[in-house]
């Protein structure tokens, strides 16, 4: 508790500080509000004494019925022209256990095909034990759920508010919530083989292909005007590639989807690829085994000699489709993740700067189209050490730069990337005129901040030493990663494997993307994780004041970064609008929901309440 009390004290003192110092170096933290402290002797008496109620009620509110209808793009009727020789048709489900074969042998896109792409896929002990096979039917969430839970007694005191238009909203994705992933003509894709570190693998999502309007319901219930989600690759063209038919049921599915959720008054954001890469670009080996000194962590395929060119397919069937009613686009979800080598990422940055162009040039669209990166803002041990900032920046500019530069600065690849893969792609001046500029804002998932300092000096050599060995253990960022402070502490608290709660570093971040890279920045993902907070009691599970915490500090650092830094900050969305599925289990819970995974049985967590009513009292519109 006593913790927990000075950290709110610290984030009070914040307030008045300059910029990134949270508290003065000397005594205890001050109490700048306190004018008139009652330092005298206290004058005790008796009175009578009676129970009050001391509770109040407040309920959340629902977003309003949206009242008009606006529009970022010609009707697909009139755009769909713009994606030469589509051809619809329909699959099935499959199951494993049915070994009959289909007779349309001879169709190379037919449903003996589309069964030989589960075959080969295989996918591990493959079960589906769903509640619902059918979309179910919203019901209105009863006010007795809209209930907001006790405050915590501490928290922001700012004066703030949130620009007009900021986006507020959640964020999701397909593989992590849809289930029915082998219904309704869905290929596999890379999610469904994923078996991280030798776990076994759950196929127990949210439901959400069928339950997506109880869900999106649930959501503005709260107030929440913008819902991000993913679209799956694999539900619109099973068959992956240029030519081949749309799945008529997944582009009806994301139909409804987009449609509801303007229905429930709310905007609908997507994504094109998050991480469910379709398995047609690993070929005949489905070994997905990640490796560590490779750029990303995971082999998402982007190198494949085929995928730019069925990226930029895929995307143009989605937004002639969708992008009338779609005003905010996503080509790819943190790329940095699954960019295997220099050649994914080459073949990321152009397939952005193609599916830019498309929309604005080819489709006339009206709306904003960007990609979500990752990175845990590595910050150096010790801002007065010019070794730790190198480090930081080297770090910094690997992970970022190397998408960012080329894509919003119209600037070569940084050094840093091109002596760690000297392999690299180059680009040339054509190259960079073309992909420069092509984006219209910054997404950013800043979870948490990392601690950097250069490498052990003689073991491990400079960080050049070890950009130029392929087999050093430091590779690929050549930098140490660490969580800790330059006092000996963590920065914030531990949730297994990552320290979260360190919005010390979100309002400096937030300062070096927009400085950097000129453009608005929007909190694209941003959520805490509780291991195990599944196997709690109920009740247990909603009372999650460090969420609370989390968030309520990470928005008050955002409003600082607006209002005193001067950075366009367009929006922030919580990741997740309910716990989800995590990459092959559900060990870690983000949600600001829980999900029952036994009835599908969905619970508003503390968190969400703070959340929403936080915003309300700080949003203009
Ligand atoms: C296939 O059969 C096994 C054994 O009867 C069963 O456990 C499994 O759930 C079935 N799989 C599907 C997808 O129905
Ligand atoms: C498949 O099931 C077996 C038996 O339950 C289990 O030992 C194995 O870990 C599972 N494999 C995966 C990848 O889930
Ligand atoms: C690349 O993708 C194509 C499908 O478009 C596939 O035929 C080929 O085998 C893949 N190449 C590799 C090296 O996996
Ligand atoms: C399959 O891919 C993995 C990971 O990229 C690699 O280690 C392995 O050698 C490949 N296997 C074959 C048979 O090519
Ligand atoms: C990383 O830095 C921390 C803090 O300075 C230090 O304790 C640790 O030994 C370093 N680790 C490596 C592998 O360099
Ligand atoms: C490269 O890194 C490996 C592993 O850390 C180390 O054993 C080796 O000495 C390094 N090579 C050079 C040339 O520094
Ligand atoms: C999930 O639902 C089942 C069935 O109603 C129930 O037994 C279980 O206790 C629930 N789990 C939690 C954490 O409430």
């Amino acid at each position: 508790m006593a913790r927990l009390a000075l950290l709110s004290q610290l984030l009070l003192a914040s307030l008045i500080a300059a910029q990134q110092v949270y508290v003065p170096a000397k005594g205890p933290a001050p109490r700048p509000q306190c004018k008139h402290p009652y330092n005298g002797k206290p004058e005790y008496s008796f009175t009578p004494f009676s129970f009050t109620l001391t509770e109040t009620v407040r309920y959340a509110t629902s977003v309003p019925a949206p009242t008009s209808t606006s529009t970022y793009a010609a009707p697909p009727e009139a755009l769909i022209t713009l994606v030469p020789s589509l051809s619809y048709t329909t699959w099935g489900k499959w199951n494993p256990n049915d070994t009959a074969t289909a007779t349309d042998t001879n169709d190379p896109y037919g449903q003996a095909a589309w069964t030989a792409l589960w075959r080969h896929a295989n996918p591990p002990n493959f079960t589906e034990t769903a509640v619902y096979s059918t979309t179910v039917s919203p019901t209105p969430v009863p006010s007795s759920e809209l209930v907001l839970p006790p405050a915590d007694y501490f928290g922001p005191t700012d004066c703030y508010t949130f620009p007009k238009g900021f986006e507020f909203g959640v964020a999701s994705s397909a593989s992590q919530i849809e289930g029915a992933t082998a219904d309704q003509g869905k290929s596999p894709s890379l999610m469904d083989i994923l078996v991280r570190d030798g776990r076994p693998k759950s196929y127990v999502t949210n439901e959400f292909y069928y339950y997506y309007k109880q869900d999106i319901e649930r959501v503005a219930a709260m107030g929440v005007k913008y819902f991000s989600f993913s679209i799956a690759w694999t539900r619109i063209l099973p068959f992956a590639l240029p030519g081949t038919p749309v799945n008529k049921e997944g582009i009806d599915h994301y139909n409804d989807v987009i449609n509801f959720i303007l229905e429930k008054g709310m905007i609908p954001v997507v994504t094109l690829l998050h991480f469910d890469t379709p398995l047609q670009f690993y070929g005949s080996n489905l070994t997905t085994a990640a490796d560590k000194t490779k750029l990303g962590y995971v082999n998402g395929g982007y190198q494949n000699e085929t995928f730019q060119d069925a990226f930029v397919n895929y995307a143009k069937v989605v937004m002639t489709h969708y992008a009338d009613r779609v005003p905010v686009w996503f080509t790819f979800n943190e790329p940095l993740l699954y960019s295997y080598d220099a050649r994914s990422v080459d073949s990321v940055i152009r397939s952005h700067a193609r599916t830019y162009r498309f929309y604005k040039e080819e489709l006339g669209g009206q709306g904003k189209v960007a990609l979500k990166f990752n990175n845990n803002f590595g910050v150096p041990r010790d801002p007065n050490s010019a070794a730790d900032v190198e480090a930081a920046n080297h770090f910094n500019s690997i992970q970022l730069g190397t998408f960012c530069d080329p894509i919003f600065l119209g600037k070569d690849y940084p050094d840093s990337f091109k002596k760690t893969f000297p392999d690299y792609v180059p680009l040339t001046k054509e190259d960079l005129e073309y992909i420069g500029g092509q984006v219209d804002f910054l997404g950013i998932d800043p979870y948490t901040a990392t601690v950097i300092t250069p490498p052990v000096p003689g073991e491990q050599g400079s960080i050049l030493d070890c950009a130029r060995n392929e087999s050093s253990s430091l590779r690929p960022y050549c930098v140490n990663q660490t969580t800790v402070n330059v006092y000996g502490w963590d920065i914030g608290y531990r949730s297994q494997s990552y320290v979260y709660t360190t919005p010390t570093y979100l309002r400096s971040y937030l300062n070096y993307l927009y400085n950097t890279w000129r453009k608005p920045v929007s909190i694209t993902e941003f959520g805490y994780p509780v291991y195990g907070e599944r196997e709690r009691a109920l009740p247990d599970q909603l009372f999650d004041t460090p969420r609370s915490q989390y968030y309520l500090s990470f928005l008050s650092e955002t409003l600082k970064a607006i209002r005193e830094d001067g950075v366009e900050v367009a929006g922030a969305y919580l990741w997740s609008f309910a716990d989800n599925w995590e990459f092959g289990d559900a060990d870690s819970q983000f949600g600001v929901q829980t999900v029952n995974q036994t009835t599908q049985v969905r619970n508003y967590k503390k968190s969400f309440f703070d959340v929403v009513d936080f915003m309300r009292a700080r949003m203009v519109d």
